[in-house]
């Protein structure tokens, strides 16, 4: 419980230091976790399988991740900030289900763009807050997205609800023009790819999640 709020006092923090990289005042909500895990949740078979998550932060979806391993499994986690970082390391020395699979995870300290894996993935859950970013840089991280898939892999991630239909209507010149260039880049990955979103209103804020199958 201690722990829990001193991770989200950091959270805060973070939020007022790095606005533009951090991107939400709060950590996510476990139903947020539970559906950006569930096709990890739902996997057939009994073959081991490679998951990446971008962006943990302090941790709330690495929770969820970390229940459903199982013995074989690869999870490598891309995190930008050092601070999150350090509290990613300690949670994996210290609490029950994330140190049973310390030695399957590996965390990278490294904007995601830059990442490079030794093999493509079978699922990647990412809690980037793309709509802060250039147009550009979002062009960057969902090719980077696609680039880390298996054939056939899920990505999931998440948005807050309508903050693009509203800034796209209160904003005007260069940041109406990023917001609907993002809007176009996302549109373009949904309507090729997108299995399912879920409506996850106990979250703050309400979040839409996305789950995305590459192409085989
Ligand atoms: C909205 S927070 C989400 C944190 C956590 N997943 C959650 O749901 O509470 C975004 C996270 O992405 C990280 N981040 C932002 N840009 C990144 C990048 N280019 N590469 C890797 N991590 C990044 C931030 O440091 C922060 O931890």
């Amino acid at each position: 419980m201690f722990s829990a709020l001193k991770n989200q006092a950091a959270f805060f923090r973070q939020f007022r230091q790095r606005f533009e990289t951090t991107g939400a005042i709060a950590p996510s909500s476990r139903f947020l976790a539970r559906s950006m895990t569930s096709f990890l949740a739902a996997r057939n078979g009994a073959t081991p399988v490679r998951v990446l998550e971008i962006g943990p932060g302090t941790g709330p979806v690495t929770e969820a991740i970390v229940k459903l391993l199982r013995p074989g499994d690869v999870f490598d986690l891309v995190e930008l900030n050092e601070e999150f970082v350090s509290i990613l390391k300690a949670r994996f020395d210290s609490e029950g289900d994330w140190h049973r699979v310390r030695t399957q995870a590996t965390i990278h300290q490294l904007p995601v763009q830059d990442f490079v894996a030794a093999e493509p993935y079978h699922f990647v859950i990412s809690g980037l807050p793309l709509n802060n970013f250039p147009a550009d840089l979002v062009t960057s991280i969902t090719e980077t997205y696609f680039r880390l898939l298996k054939p056939g892999g899920v990505l999931s991630y998440f948005e807050y609800m309508y903050v693009r239909p509203v800034r796209k209507a209160i904003t005007h010149g260069a940041e109406r023009v990023r917001i609907s260039s993002i809007d176009q880049t996302l549109r373009g990955h949904c309507d090729r790819c997108r299995i399912r979103r879920d409506n996850i209103w106990l979250n703050v804020p309400p979040a839409w999640v996305q789950h995305l199958r590459k192409e085989s």
